[in-house]
């Protein structure tokens, strides 16, 4: 299975020069981070995301692994939700993101990434990952992992932006996030703002297809693999380890 998308040449140049890319990207935006989500989901943000993973299944008590946490946002909705942070583990590879992460006491944050994850085999009831899968470099070894890491009859949810299908609303999109977000980024963020918003579209449309995100998810071994379209641009991936 492939990487979520081809190398991005405006960016990068080849697929091993793209790790260390997203990590400085995401590093040096880092202090900036939370207010571009803001902008970008026009404050709905942390409602979404309670919400979703209340849809996947997350129950009060459950543990879970937030795999690309960067500052915490999905895994503070988690917390909220399972009502004990200690129960949530945070994991990602930019120091930066995770130094500038605003997390209730007892929420652990780990360095790692959704290839190599620092958990033991079957420790998780539920791994959320939050707009994160675009920026892995393979999504069979990011799945097979989350696999690994989930105990049998646990959940996974990913949310993840798909490019609408139809034009209108796909220019719609483009205009948002390609155009007036890098906008309100330079006037805001520091340098690397409108850099960060415009790599983020530029992934969103060149990304896989649905149907390979579901397909990967299934070869990995979950089961009842189902995706769930908001706006036509919001995808929550959800799926469950067999007991
Ligand atoms: C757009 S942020 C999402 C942060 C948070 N989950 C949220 O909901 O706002 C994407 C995060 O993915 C992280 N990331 C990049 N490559 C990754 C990888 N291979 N595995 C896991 N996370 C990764 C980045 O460091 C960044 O913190």
């Amino acid at each position: 299975m492939p990487a979520p998308h081809p190398p991005l040449g405006a960016y990068y140049r080849t697929e091993g020069d793209r790790r260390a890319w997203v990590r400085g990207i995401f590093d040096r935006t880092a202090a900036d981070y939370d207010r571009l989500e803001r902008i970008v989901g026009l404050g709905t943000g942390s409602w979404y995301r309670g919400r979703a993973l209340r849809d996947a299944g997350l129950k009060p008590g459950m543990s879970v692994l937030d795999v690309g946490t960067g500052t915490g946002l999905l895994a503070c909705a988690a917390a909220r939700i399972v009502g004990d942070p200690a129960r949530v583990t945070g994991v990602d590879p930019s120091p930066g993101m995770l130094e500038h992460a605003r997390v209730p006491a007892g929420l652990r944050l780990l360095s790692g990434s959704a290839e190599a994850i620092p958990a033991p085999d079957c420790s998780a009831d539920f791994l959320s990952m939050g707009y994160a899968l675009r920026h892995v470099g393979d999504l069979s070894a990011a799945f097979a992992e989350f696999y690994r890491v989930i105990r049998p009859g646990g959940r996974l949810c990913v949310l993840e932006f798909t490019q609408p299908a139809g034009a209108v609303p796909r220019a719609i999109v483009r205009v948002w996030l390609n155009g007036f977000v890098p906008v309100i980024a330079a006037l805001i963020g520091r340098r690397d703002a409108p850099l960060l918003m415009r790599y983020c579209w530029d992934t969103i449309a060149a990304c896989v297809p649905p149907e390979t995100i579901l397909r990967a998810i299934c070869e990995a071994g979950f089961v009842d693999a189902e995706r769930h379209v908001e706006l036509a641009i919001f995808s929550a991936y959800r799926a469950r380890k067999p007991p």
